[in-house]
């Protein structure tokens, strides 16, 4: 098993979830595929790595404590165990945990910067030992050293789109980041882009042939424009919950065509969307 300072990783994979640009759904897909991940079975957990704390919103988290800038504060293997909570999703479904964000964040990443040595993997250091199966990290809207973090902490990366102009250079832009971290590291991999929010203007249309033509076969399953998708994350709760919503079970079961791909990409079995290598039994010691 892999090892970091010192410490045994457990079988988890890890998404993160980014693009500089700001506004384009990174926290709804995060939360989406969360509720699809969980649904399948899943043990998830969110990481909530953005100063405006979105995530933790949508999961009905409001100043969290400890929260991820506890977690960020001090350069600690498996320091993420401590800030581990359950979110509070409506108990009769999918229940992913969550490391509640945190405003104080903002002035993390300065201090950050001034770590000579692991400015870059301190999430990385701090996840080790998370039993979780999935780790989803919903990173902020630039390309600062919180963002790195998160892609510095990930198998894989996925970006999220919209059909909108000048949406595909800010695409090429992030995805040449993920590729610099990965040609350092190995990781994270690109799963894919996904376009959020698409509708059925003419305006719209244009810009997702754009897309298609740019990305073709590294567009993911995309998410199109839906009110119950808002509401879902506005009232802190998860589409399967909102019911009769219309739109909600269209929704839900884009997010399941999304996650059913991601899942496939990570090496997670059909069944129940678990890794095969999550059947050993995770090791959690810690010993730095
Ligand atoms: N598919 C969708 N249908 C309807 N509303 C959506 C959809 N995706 C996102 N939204 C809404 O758009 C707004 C922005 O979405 P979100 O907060 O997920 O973007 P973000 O990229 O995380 O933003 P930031 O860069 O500020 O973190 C939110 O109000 C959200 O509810
Ligand atoms: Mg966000």
């Amino acid at each position: 098993m892999e090892e970091l300072h010192g410490v045994s990783l457990s079988t988890m994979k890890s998404i993160a979830i980014v693009n500089q640009k700001g506004g384009v759904g990174k926290t709804t897909i995060t939360l989406g595929i969360a509720e699809a991940a969980t649904a399948y079975g899943l043990n998830v957990l969110v990481v909530d790595l953005d100063p405006q704390a979105n995530a933790s919103s949508g999961l009905g988290i409001w100043n969290g404590a400890p929260s991820i800038d506890d977690v960020m504060c001090e350069a600690r293997a498996g320091s993420a165990l401590d800030a581990i909570c359950t979110s509070r999703w409506p108990e009769d479904g999918p229940v992913p945990d969550l490391i509640p964000g945190s405003h104080l964040l903002a002035s993390r990443e300065p201090l950050l910067a001034a770590d000579p040595v692991g400015a870059q993997d301190r999430l990385r250091l701090a996840l080790a030992g998370v039993s979780h199966d999935l780790v989803l990290i919903d990173c902020p809207p630039s390309l600062g050293l919180l963002s790195i973090n998160g892609l510095f902490a990930a198998d894989r990366a996925v970006i999220v789109t919209e059909p909108a102009a000048w949406a595909a250079d800010g695409v090429d832009l992030m995805h040449n980041t993920v590729e610099r971290v990965s040609g350092r590291l190995g990781t994270p991999r690109l799963s894919g882009i996904v376009a959020n929010r698409v509708g059925r203007t003419r305006d719209n249309r244009y810009w997702s042939e754009q897309l298609e033509e740019r990305f073709g076969t590294l567009l993911l399953p995309q998410i199109q424009l839906r009110a119950a998708i808002a509401e879902a994350s506005g009232q802190s709760t998860t589409l399967r919950a909102l019911g009769k919503r219309p739109g909600a079970t269209e929704a839900a079961s884009q997010f399941d065509a999304l996650w059913v791909e991601l899942s496939s990409d990570l090496g997670f079995n059909e069944s129940n969307g678990r890794p095969e290598a999550a059947f050993e039994t995770p090791s959690t010691t810690i010993d730095s």
